[in-house]
Parts: structure tokens; sequence; C-alpha cells
């Protein structure tokens, strides 16, 4: 088990359940990415991919957008020093060209900073699509190779936004909904998914550790023979 990835959703949920705003939900579902973190940390995984902001988002009230963005520059700046402490790596996928400035300032600094820790790497999916990802690929395909290039999975896989990261072993998805709302639709193919109804501000360690221990019990066959989880 190498590498999860986690659709954080329900913060509204879980703010209008308690008769908070949004941006109460947003903070406390931000708060708790470091409680999962480091759990992660302590569970010895080495990739936890992180569904923060999808190429849809942009188009909640503006309002909610901005307080997101700026949520991002605080967990980005606030966290850093946090980050070396714990040997942590930060880094993005998805059309992060699109953030905000002060956004993508604060993420730059944090990803440089952080580039050679070598514990655990937090990757955080930023104005990602999973979709857009593949139409991406192809058009870096294009502008190298040239229109009539002929490629395979294993040459395609290398123009993802982070071709060097392996594919999720486990989706989590947090507050019950069955989909996967256009992420990682490539590397997904083969993850064992995980849904729980709890929203993400209340998805804590004890949940986390339900989690693995429902992945622990599945049989992978990636299409062929059946094989024990590790
Ligand atoms: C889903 O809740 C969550 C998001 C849209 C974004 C996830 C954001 C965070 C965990 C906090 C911010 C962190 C960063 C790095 C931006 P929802 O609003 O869709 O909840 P709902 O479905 O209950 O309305």
């Amino acid at each position: 088990m190498e590498h999860i990835a986690i659709i954080m959703d329900g913060n509204g949920r879980w703010a209008e359940s308690r008769g908070l705003t949004r941006s109460d939900g947003h903070k406390a579902g931000a708060d708790n990415i470091s409680r999962i973190a480091d759990a992660a940390r302590e569970f010895g995984i080495k990739y936890l991919t992180l569904y923060a902001f999808s190429t849809e988002n942009w188009k909640r009230p503006p309002a909610e957008v901005a307080f997101l963005m700026k949520l991002v520059s605080e967990i980005t700046e606030g966290r850093l020093p946090d980050m070396m402490k714990n040997n942590v790596r930060l880094r993005t996928i998805g059309r992060t060209e699109d953030l905000p400035l002060p956004a993508r300032k604060s993420l730059l600094k944090c990803i440089k900073e952080t580039e050679n820790n070598t514990g655990l790497t937090i990757n955080i999916a930023l104005s990602y699509g999973g979709r857009a990802e593949i139409v991406d690929a192809v058009n870096k395909i294009i502008s190298e190779k040239g229109p009539g290039a002929k490629i395979d999975e294993k040459e395609f896989a290398k123009y993802l936004y982070a071709p060097d990261i392996p594919d999720p072993d486990l989706l989590i998805r947090t507050s019950g909904e069955l989909r996967l709302s256009n992420f990682m639709l490539w590397e997904l193919s083969y993850s064992e998914i995980y849904v729980t109804e709890t929203h993400w501000p209340d998805f804590d360690k004890a949940e986390f550790q339900k989690a693995l221990d429902s992945f622990g019990k599945r049989k992978r066959r990636f299409g062929g023979v059946v094989s024990e989880t590790k």
C-alpha cells in the first residue's frame, strides 16, 4: 500500500448540520488535512493525493472560490514548518496556472522548499479534472511527437501530471456519494474504492484505519487471477 487518493467531500453538509457557514466547513476540512497526513505518516503511506478543487469547482459562487483559494495560501504557508519537521513533500496536480497569483506563489514556495523531503508526499489536486489531465497529456504528446505518432499505454502515462507517482491502491470518498467526479480517471482504473458516509471534517484516524482494514480484505485481480492485497 503506497498511494491513497481521497475525495474530501461533505464540508458543506458538515457545516449545515451544525448551523455553520460553508466557509466554516471548508476551514474544518482544511484543518483535517494535517490530522490525516499525520495518520498517513504513521501508517507508512508514501503518497497521499487529495482532491481539493476541481475544474468544475470554478462554477461555485465567487466568494466561496475566493475563500478556498485563501485557504490554499494559508495552509501551504502555515503548514510549511510542520512539513519540514516531518519530512513531508508537497506537490500538486491540475491546471494550477489557473489559480490566483497569491495561491500560486505560496504553493510554489512550499513545493520548492519541500522538494528534497523523502517522507510522505502530499499531492494536492487543484483546478484538477481527470478529463483535463488526459486532454493535456494528448496535447503534450502531439506537440512533442507530431500528429502521426503511435503510442502505447506506458508511453501515454508518462505525459500525465505526476508520471513518477504510482497509481493509487485505494480511493477513499467521504460523505457517501458513489461517483468518481472526474477524479484521476486514468490512474484509478484498478484502484480499490472505499466510501464512507462520514463527512470529511469528521473523517479521523479511526475512520482511516477502517478504510485500510477494508482494503486489507480485498482480493485484487487487475483483470487476472486472485492476488492478496498488501
Ligand atoms: C467538498 O465539500 C470539498 C471541497 C469542494 C474542497 C475540499 C476542500 C477542503 C478540504 C478545504 C480546503 C483545502 C484546500 C487545499 C483548498 P463540499 O463543499 O462539496 O461539501 P458538500 O457536498 O457537503 O456541499
